[in-house]
Order: C-alpha cells, then structure tokens, then sequence
C-alpha cells in the first residue's frame, strides 16, 4: 500500500499540537535560536543555553564522523561512501532456512512464503551468539504489495491469496554468520544466512498468539472462535521494534486498522478513534471473517499492540503485551533505569497523535524472578510538552481523576481516547524513538505533518494559513538523575530540510535531509538517521533534489549530519543494527520499486524498479543488505 498516513487524521480533542508549542517557546524566548535555531545549540543564552548544557557529552569524540557524504541520488542501486561495501544478506522470498527458492514471478505458494522471508521488512534487532561474528537477526515484514506479491496482482482475489498474503507478513527470523576470506591480497568479510538453522522461523498474519495485561479476556477481545479473548491469530504491520534486557524481541503492529473493514452498520465510537473503516485495500476480508468488521467487531480490538518474541526458543508463542497502550505503535525502545526498572518508549505514527512511555513498577530482575513480566506490572505514560522547555509524563491509569470513569482494560483497549483526556501533546506522527544511555537523553523522529492545528481547530484545515512541516523534526528529552523521572527537559535536535534554503528554516548542520523516521544510537554514541519521503513525493515538490531516500549520520554533540547511504528507486530505508563491534551494519530497504502514485502494473512489476535482482530478476525486493568498512572498521569512522 502506498503511505497514506500522510492524510490520515483521526485526533479531534482539543489538545494542544506541539506546533502550538514550539511557537510559543520561541516568542517567550524572543529568538528562534534559542529553541531551534542553529546558534541557540552554540551561543544560546540564558535559560535555553542552560538547557543544552544539560545534554553532557555522551558520543565522545569517538563517535566522530571519518567517511566523506555522499550526493543525493536517484540511481536505482544501493549508493555508501568509498571505502565501503553493501551486499544484499537477504531478500523477500529467500528462504529463512533450508526451504523453498524465491520464484521471480512471484508463484510461490502460500505454504512456500510461510517458510521464507516476508515482504516489506521493516525494524530488526541483531541478537549475538557470537560476538559480532554471529547472531540471531528478527526483522518484521510490515506489509505487502499484492501486486508484487501475485504473478496476477490483486484484482482477482482467492483463499490462497488470503493465506499468502498473511504468510508475508509478520516477522522473520534468521541466523547470520560472518566468515573472513583472502580475496587477493585482502582480507574480506562476508555475512551470510545460516541454512538450515534451528533457530530460523516466520511468524505471520496467522500464528498463534496470547494476549496478556489489562485487556486480556476482556469482553471486547473476545470472537466467534475465541471465547476467552486471550488467544489470537497473527501479527500484522509490524514496523519498529525493539528488545528487552532479557534477550526477547518487541514487534510493534502499526498501521492495523487498514486490514478491518466495516461494510455496513454504523462506525463506532472506539472504531473512529483507530481509523477503522473502508480499510486501506488489502482484501483479506474477502475470503476472511475476521477482517470484516460487522461480522467479528472484536477482532481489531486483539490488534495494535506490541508483541513479545523470544528468537532463541522457535517454538515459543509470541505474547501481545496490551499494557503497552493499543495505538499505531512505531517502535518499543527499551531502557533500563539506574534503578533497575525498565522504561520503554513508544510513538504513535499518526498526524496529531502521542509519544507514550511505560515504567515497570519492578526492577526487570525482580519482577522476573517472581513470574512477572515487566511488560505486564508498571504504568504507561503520555507525553505533555510545555512552552517552558520542560515536559511531563500524564499517567494513564483510572487513579488519574481525569481518567476516574476508566478502568485498565478501558485504557489498554482504547489507549488514544485515554490520553486526550489527560491532556497529551499532539505530534507531528512520532515514528522511531531511541536513548543516549549515558546522558539520560531520548531522542526522537517526527516524521512530517502536513498540515498544521491549534487545539481549537485540530489540524483538518489544510488551508490553515500556519506553515505546515513537510520536512519533520528530530527532538530530544532528558532527565536529570533516572529514566523514570516524571519530568523532563526537551529541544529540537533538527529541524529538517535544506538548510541552504533559508525558507525552510532547516537547523540541519551539513547534508539535507526531510521525513526522518528510523533513528538509531550506536554504541559509540554515533546517530544514524532514515528517511522515508512517501513515493508520491520523492524528489519532487517541496522534496526536488533531495534524491531517493537516505541515510545519514549525524555527530550528536556537534550536530554535523553527513550523507551515509542512498538507497534503490521508490524505496524507503528502514531499519539498521549493527554488531557489537560496530564493524558490521544492517540497513533495511524496504519497497523499492513503489509506484509514484497510483499502484505499478501487474504486467510490468518493473516498472519503477528492478532492485536488488536487477536484469537476473522479474521483481523489486525489499531487502536486508550488510555494510562492512573495507579497512575493516568501525562504520561511520
Ligand atoms: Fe511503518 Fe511509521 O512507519
Ligand atoms: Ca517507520
Ligand atoms: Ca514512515
């Protein structure tokens, strides 16, 4: 499907945007510098500059940058700079252990994509056994493009195609190596997929799944086929991630509204709060029940949350933890207080919609050892942002008085309504969300908006005369001595776009960039940057010039961002991890070969792409690619 979510809105409380926010922080300070500009990070005085000393020095100097950028491009290749090499560890269809080969036509079976990896792969965790030299990689296959998907594409639809398309979704987990070799007179590494593994596994649309926390066995999770409301079939759109101190992986469902459609009988309430209408058009629902809404009116209530996985156990069952706030999460990035606790953050990827946080009420240690899951005991925040510079975190639990007629089933079921009501700031759609251990400083994506609101009028306006956010924003919070403080202090990393553009008063030190979304700290304190520009709009419009999309590396103490890769036409890049040694990088690319506008022809999948197979292929393929420094260094030095 192509990234609607650019259109979608569906927060109509009065809240305040965080819009609102920043302007009224910087007419309070008396100088855009001061919050966003790029002199209040150097001269900011006063209150503001006290604010950035308050960001210690975590990346070091070792985290500097040592590559030269690279130019935007529009090559359908993947583009790094000298002195690297890109491969391609895996592809759509590959096989995640001894199975069935890809078929470049796109016949393979519904019981043949269950065994191979899904479609669309989005967020990923490395997990060593080895070192930096071996591991366990969990990607999540967030959806499908069923014209990619199907030889015929999708305007004739089948059981088979149901269970296919359920079979590419999910999560895929491989086991990786890496071997070094002579190659003339060097030394080359090269990773590759273990086969057969044991550990190897898909889990998909249609695996069997509990559902644990508040809403568990609440009424409203309850089906036809599942009287309990504690079993549930599937996980879909999946999208970032994260894993816990405990060695299990979180997939975090997204966009899950668009697979539920209502085809008659009136929307409620809680349906209008998620999206859930006309659907987004997959066609599940029309082989699957499940997936009609006015026949199983439950089922996308058992969708939304974040899932549990642990890799090292294939014949584990994957838990829904709904403690953790039913909402279109992007990520769960996971943080272990000084005191043991856990603190997991999360976005809601939406227009006007909140960044939340879960505190366990135990350290993970001790709630382990008692049976309890720290994703299950604790309590789940909303994030409020202040014109001050400062932040607060609203407590999402029925002892809240403004929450006083809810109970925790009502707050984990329908997590959005609880938070306009204690008041939550509503973003610019918060996508990743990652940590500086050290310096007790989150950081955070905001992707785009386009459209800008005031709490009176909540953003439905797209003639409202403020200046939308095509670029998006990166942010930052910290604290002063724990995670789980509940206050912060907050200020924008980036605004983004061309910072050569004085019109797009980008604070952006060094390479353009716009639409960031996947962020991620590497242990050196390095920050790696993702774009993803929706096809309608790359390199064109307000977005001519900036290329495909991208990833960058940015120093987070100096705040100079340098162009690291480019990826393949009509992709998104999505995903990176990198090995412990930080010599290895795994980058996503996700639906290369997207269709503009519109969808690509079924008779020509190539249309917009022939990425990563080229001639050889007969279709794009999102892809895991390796990144490897031929010095053999670190990546980014
Ligand atoms: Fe799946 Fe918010 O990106
Ligand atoms: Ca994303
Ligand atoms: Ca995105």
């Amino acid at each position: 499907m192509i990234d609607t979510k650019e259109d979608i809105i569906s927060n109509f409380s009065g809240n305040p945007t965080f819009d609102e926010v920043v302007e009224e922080r910087i007419s309070r300070r008396g100088f855009l510098g001061g919050v966003i500009g790029t002199a209040g990070l150097v001269a900011g005085a006063g209150a503001v500059g006290s604010l950035m000393n308050a960001v210690p020095a975590e990346a070091a100097r070792r985290g500097k940058l040592g590559f030269t950028g690279i130019p935007t491009s529009t090559a359908d290749t993947v583009t790094v700079p000298e002195g690297y090499s890109a491969e391609v560890l895996i592809a759509w269809g590959d096989p995640v252990s001894n199975g069935p080969a890809f078929k470049q036509d796109g016949s393979n079976t519904a019981a043949e994509q269950a065994q191979q990896w899904g479609m669309h792969n989005d967020g990923f965790v490395y997990f060593p056994i080895s070192g930096s030299t071996r591991g366990l990689i969990a990607q999540n296959n967030e959806y499908i493009d069923p014209v990619l998907l199907f030889t015929d594409g999708d305007a004739v639809w089948d059981q088979e195609k149901t269970n296919k398309g359920l079979a590419a979704h999910g999560v895929s987990v491989i086991e990786v190596a890496q071997r070094r070799r002579r190659k003339g007179r060097r030394i080359v590494s090269e990773w590759r997929v273990v086969r057969p593994s044991r550990y190897a596994r898909r889990i998909t649309g249609a695996t069997p799944m509990t559902l644990a926390g508040p809403a568990a066995g609440d009424p409203r999770l309850m089906t036809s086929v599942d009287a309990t409301g504690r079993n549930v079939f599937g996980t879909l759109n999946n999208c970032a991630m994260g894993f816990t101190p405990w060695g299990t992986y979180l997939a975090c469902e997204e966009n899950f509204n668009g697979y539920f459609v209502r085809g008659s009988g009136t929307q409620s309430v809680l349906e209008r709060r998620y999206g859930i209408s006309a659907g987004s058009g997959y066609k599940f629902h029309v082989t699957d029940k499940r997936f009609r809404v006015e026949e199983e009116p439950n089922e996308a209530n058992r969708f939304g949350y974040v899932v549990e996985i642990d890799p090292f156990r294939p014949s584990s069952t994957p838990i829904k933890r709904t403690a953790l706030g039913r909402l279109k999460h992007e990520g769960a990035w996971v943080q272990e207080a000084r005191d043991g606790r856990i603190v997991v953050y999360t976005g809601d990827d939406e227009q006007f919609e909140y960044i939340y946080r879960w505190v366990s009420r135990l350290p993970w240690q001790v709630a382990r050892r008692r049976g309890v899951s720290p994703l299950d005991d604790g309590i789940l925040y909303v994030a409020k942002f202040n014109a001050n510079g400062s932040g607060e975190w609203l407590p999402l639990v029925p002892s809240n008085p403004a929450l006083a007629a809810w109970t925790a089933a009502d707050i984990a079921i329908n997590t959005r309504g609880a938070a306009d009501a204690v008041g939550a700031t509503k973003m610019d759609r918060p996508e990743w969300i990652d940590t500086f251990p050290k310096s007790l400083t989150a950081i955070a994506t905001l992707t785009n908006n386009s459209r800008r609101g005031t709490g009176s009028n909540p953003g439905v306006d797209k003639a409202n005369p403020r200046t939308p956010n095509p670029y998006g924003h990166v942010i930052r919070w910290w604290y002063q001595k724990d995670w789980t403080e509940g206050t912060f202090l907050w200020d924008i990393f980036a605004l983004c776009g061309d910072p050569e553009v004085l019109a797009h008063n980008s604070t952006i030190i060094g390479d353009k960039y716009g639409s960031p979304d996947g962020i991620y700290v590497a242990p050196s304190g390095r920050l790696w940057i993702q774009t993803d520009v929706s096809s309608s709009t790359v390199d064109t419009g307000a977005y001519a010039g900036f290329g495909n999309n991208q990833m960058l590396c940015a120093d987070p103490v100096t705040r100079e961002t340098r162009r690291f890769l480019v990826g393949p036409k009509g992709c998104e890049v999505t995903g990176v991890f990198v090995t412990p040694d930080e010599k290895s990088m795994f980058v996503g690319i996700q639906h290369p070969g997207e269709a503009p506008s519109g969808s690509i022809d079924p008779a020509n999948p190539k249309q917009y792409s022939s990425w990563p197979d080229g001639d050889a292929g007969g279709r794009p393929r999102s892809s895991l690619v390796v990144i490897t420094k031929d010095d053999g260094g670190q990546i980014g030095s």
